[in-house]
């Protein structure tokens, strides 16, 4: 049985992405292929990071198409990559419930903050980091969880605690959320899922066989 083909969702920096990158090339995802990303905008700096990976890419501007649109190009894409697990990492877009119904796969993202807390509407990027500076917490963290219409909603798969520092700013706080949190739980969620995806794709085939 072949490798599961997973696509990365991105709209910015794509640190996240670049961190399945590093984590395939030293060999932790024996079951799974990242083979394609997709960008929601042109020009950002995860489409320069899947280049220099040779993984290939595809922009859909979503500025530029109305949001049924732009779903209809994403299904068709990951459908046409027979895509088995779709990773959200820093994609700014809220799927509606009638993609999520039709995507042939598991989809997860990586929220920057210890779900249910600090998530929702509203919750991403800086946001997060300046709403935990403002409630005090002594802890903050990285979580993630699959994917279903509610924003944040799905079954947590994974967390990692961080801590918050006296001194910190939203920035400060959202590097050591990404290095010491995100970038760890997302590559090892995405590798327990393709070898969980592979495992029953052989055993369907088995039976069905
Ligand atoms: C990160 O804080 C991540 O948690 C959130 O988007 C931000 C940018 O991610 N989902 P990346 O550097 O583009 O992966």
């Amino acid at each position: 049985m072949g490798l599961i083909p997973v696509a990365v969702l991105v709209s910015g920096n794509g640190s996240n992405l670049q961190a399945l990158i590093d984590s395939e090339a030293r060999g932790e995802n024996p079951d799974g292929r990242l083979s394609l990303v997709i960008a929601s905008k042109p020009g950002v700096y995860a489409l320069e990071r899947a280049a220099q990976a040779h993984i290939p890419s595809l922009v859909l501007d979503k500025s530029a198409l109305a949001a049924p649109a732009f779903e209809a190009r994403l299904l068709a894409a990951l459908a046409e990559a027979k895509i088995g697990l779709v990773v959200l990492a820093g994609f700014l877009h809220i799927l509606s419930a009638d993609f999520i119904r039709q995507v042939n796969a598991p989809i997860i993202n990586i929220h920057p903050a210890l779900l249910p807390a600090f998530g929702g509407q509203g919750y991403y990027g800086l946001k997060v980091h300046e709403a935990v500076l403002a409630a005090g917490v002594a802890v903050t963290g990285a979580t993630v969880h699959v994917v279903n219409e509610i924003p944040d909603g799905g079954r947590i798969l994974r967390q990692k605690e961080v801590p918050v520092l006296s001194g910190d700013t939203p920035e400060s706080l959202q590097q050591r959320v990404m290095a010491e949190g995100e970038w760890l739980i997302l590559p090892a969620a995405v590798a327990e899922l393709c070898r969980t995806l592979r495992q029953q794709t052989e055993a369907l085939n088995h039976a069905l066989s």
